[in-house]
């Protein structure tokens, strides 16, 4: 039985849902903190440079890919060739085992959501996450026993994705995105105006921006710009295939990829000041410097913050409310991308039924996803987050830049995007799939190899 191909219903619904998978936890505190070690307003220029170099066209790269072939990650590879299918698979596998852990951190922010209309991490938010939250063993090989409060959370988290998916393309995940996009934007506003208006607020968003030039001409940086480009646009998961594979046959890609990538580098930009405004209270309140206070990844959201929130005046219920359901609507919508990339190949290839498919895809994650609420799980998934993002999203970005280059014709693609759009994308873009992304990202990638080895 062929089941009629899904949809979106309008060109908002496609644009917030794409916004909705690049926006995750990813721009709310892997960004902020780049930004601040990477030399400050120093950093916005290769991250900037990153965007225009390999961003916005890998994006719509993907998104013309999809597009043209109207099909998920892998049978679009097979359009190309059948010994190119695995480079689909590839991408759908990475977008698998990144749900996995992804929705681990999703079930973090979401009890942490609770956690805020009482303060519960305490007055020491530190031994609160690493103790009492996680019971944290320090170690992948020992991962004691569940953490039940965490599993049910995972649980409820994974029934929410499956409710979405389930409804289908225009009746879940469009719907979906509807309400959590403008959700965000509102909690979001709301924290960047009281970051910004704290005392001390001014030093810490001096330090988010103030470029220190020393470092510009460090590779590292350029290196840590394009793997961030990477992530926060969702590029090697197949899911831009998979979402533009849904356009009606005469969209704009171009404009709406234009649109997407931008939305989300700004989101990232305005979440800094907030998240900065806010470490320079605390670093103001406790008399320290900005730099004692700046803690990298999940200790800044899950501990750094909490220690701000203890800190605020008024009513800092509403403060911590705000940051945890913006982390898990930010998550949300990231995580219904990334389990519809698999599920979209699942049916493509398999003859299974929408419902089937995300059926078992979420069975499936949850499953797996049992070893990260344990007591070792914080360290499982140090590791594989650190091995999936450099041997997944670099190497399939750079193979599948190759292939659709020199394999396939980018003209193709390129000429079925204008056709149909205001923008127009030209030589210039054949020029960055074909030579400078690949330059930057392989250098990135020999790098990271050399470092892993010495
Ligand atoms: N772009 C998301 C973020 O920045 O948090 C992360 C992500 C979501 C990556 C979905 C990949 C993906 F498919
Ligand atoms: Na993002």
């Amino acid at each position: 039985m062929e089941e009629q191909r899904d949809q979106w219903g309008s060109r908002l619904g496609f644009i917030l849902a794409t916004i909705g998978s690049a926006v995750g936890l990813g721009n709310i505190w892997r960004f902020s903190y780049q930004a601040y070690e990477n030399g400050g307003g120093a950093f916005l220029f290769p991250y900037i440079f990153a965007l225009l170099t390999a961003g916005i066209p890998l994006l719509l790269l993907e998104m013309g890919f999809g597009f043209f072939t109207r099909n998920s990650a892998p049978s679009s590879f097979r359009k190309i060739g059948k010994k190119y299918e695995w480079i689909g698979w590839w991408s759908i596998l990475i977008a698998f085992v990144v749900t996995v852990y992804y929705i681990v951190i999703i079930a973090w922010s979401l009890l942490f959501v609770f956690q805020s209309f009482s303060l519960g991490w305490t007055a020491d938010p530190e031994g609160f996450f690493f103790n009492d939250f996680l019971n944290f063993s320090g170690s992948a090989f020992q991962l004691g026993g569940i953490q039940w409060k965490i599993f049910f959370a995972l649980l409820a988290v994974w029934l929410i994705n499956y409710s979405i998916i389930a409804g289908g393309v225009e009746k879940g995940i469009e719907k979906a995105s509807k309400i959590f996009m403008p959700l965000l934007a509102i909690m979001v506003l709301i924290i960047v105006f009281r970051g910004l208006t704290l005392p001390g607020a001014v030093e810490g968003v001096k330090a988010f921006i103030t470029p220190d030039f020393s470092k510009i001409l460090d590779w590292q940086i350029w290196v840590g710009a394009y793997g961030q480009i990477f992530y926060t646009l969702s590029l090697g998961f197949g899911i831009m295939i998979a979402y533009s594979s849904y356009l009606p046959k005469k969209s704009d890609v171009i404009k709406n990829g234009v649109i997407a990538g931008f939305s989300n580098s700004v989101f990232s930009i305005i979440v800094g000041f907030g998240v900065f405004g806010i470490l320079g209270y605390m670093a103001n309140q406790q008399g320290v410097a900005i730099a004692d206070v700046a803690t990298s990844g999940i200790g800044l959201a899950f501990i750094a913050f909490p220690k701000a929130i203890n800190l605020l005046p008024g009513i800092p219920q509403l403060f911590g409310f705000a940051f945890f359901l913006s982390l898990t609507i930010a998550g949300l919508s990231s995580s219904i991308s990334l389990i519809e990339s698999v599920v979209s190949s699942l049916i493509d290839n398999f003859n299974l039924s929408r419902k089937q498919a995300v059926t078992l895809v979420c069975v499936v994650g949850f499953l797996f996803g049992v070893p990260f609420v344990t007591s070792g799980g914080l360290a499982i998934l140090d590791i594989v987050d650190h091995f999936v993002n450099i041997f997944g999203l670099l190497v399939v970005g750079i193979v599948e830049m190759f292939v659709l280059s020199y394999v396939f014709d980018l003209n193709k693609i390129k000429d079925n995007m204008n056709k149909s759009s205001d923008l127009q994308v030209g030589s210039g873009w054949t020029a960055m799939i074909k030579i400078v992304a690949p330059i930057f990202i392989g250098i990135g990638l020999i790098q990271n190899t050399i470092s892993e080895v010495s």
